[in-house]
């Protein structure tokens, strides 16, 4: 929670004086608050994590909150959560080349992607604000960047998939994995994988979302990576695979995604 606005204070020689209209003005800061804050209780029950001045919109259904919002933006926000699972987009050139079969003249991505720096200064908050592990798959070229930036990259994993597109053009090899970049602030770390390998091989599926992962490979690394009661972040959640996985075996969650439309898949529970 913030703290309440500083008192309209001034200070002269070694007397206090507080200006009547700055006081009036400090008292009608703090109703406002109040009045918000109720409001935004109203919406979510009184044990939500509050408060969220740039969510456009909030579901809250048992131990899952969804946000509507930029997650640059809500995630100094939102308080220290046990792990971050997520899926951020890749970068310019790997949404730009991404073809499937069903649309092999133009990208079948329809979101922004992110630059080498936006995708840097995210994996440095997520650090700082989760407990234990960040695991996300991402662009390789990204993935490449994170330990010259300093970022504590523990291990970079592969999903190798099989049934990947091939290389439409065919004229080099297709791509069939993507890198599983896994991180965790310095400190103790404990996972419980007993030392399994990095390394991920599972079908792609194909949902309503145009990047949606399979959930087998995300309910993996919530074994893997996260404990029953651990509140787990996704900040990028598309049609909200991490929720499933997470509410699936007691896992608290928070889901963050930008647009209206994946927002709405958000709440649709996955075949
Ligand atoms: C790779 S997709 C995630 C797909 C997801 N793993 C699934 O299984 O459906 C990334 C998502 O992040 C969303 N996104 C992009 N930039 C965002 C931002 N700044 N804040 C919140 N969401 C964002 C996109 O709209 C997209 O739905």
């Amino acid at each position: 929670m913030r703290g309440l606005p500083p008192l309209p204070v001034l200070r002269l020689g070694r007397r206090l004086l507080i200006r009547a209209d700055a006081l009036m003005q400090w008292m009608l800061s703090l109703e406002l608050r109040e009045a918000e804050g109720q409001r935004l209780r109203g919406c979510l029950g009184d044990n939500a994590m509050l408060p969220k001045s740039t969510a456009l919109s909030v579901k809250r259904i048992g131990d899952v909150t969804l946000y509507q919002a930029d997650s640059f933006d809500l995630m100094p926000e939102l308080g220290d959560v046990d792990a971050i699972i997520t899926d951020p987009p890749y970068n310019p050139k790997t949404h730009k080349g991404a073809r499937s079969a069903r649309s092999l003249a133009s990208s079948q991505i329809d979101f922004d992607s992110l630059t080498e720096a936006q995708f840097i200064e995210f994996c440095g908050n997520a650090v700082s604000q989760a407990k234990r592990w960040v695991v996300m798959s991402c662009a390789w070229q990204h993935a490449a960047q994170l330990e010259k930036a300093g970022v504590p990259l523990v291990r970079l994993g592969i999903w190798h998939k099989p049934n990947g597109a091939p290389q439409f053009t065919g004229d080099r090899p297709g791509m069939g994995w993507e890198a599983i970049a896994i991180l965790h602030r310095e400190g103790k770390k404990r996972g419980n994988g007993g030392g399994h390998h990095a390394v991920w091989v599972c079908n792609v599926e194909h949902g309503e979302h145009p990047t949606q992962k399979p959930l087998k490979l995300v309910e993996d690394w919530r074994a893997k990576f996260t404990d029953p009661g651990e509140t787990i972040l996704d900040p990028f959640m598309g049609s909200g695979t991490t929720g499933v996985a997470c509410v699936k075996l007691g896992r608290k969650f928070v889901g963050i995604e930008k647009r209206p439309d994946y927002f709405q898949l958000a709440g649709v529970p996955h075949p």
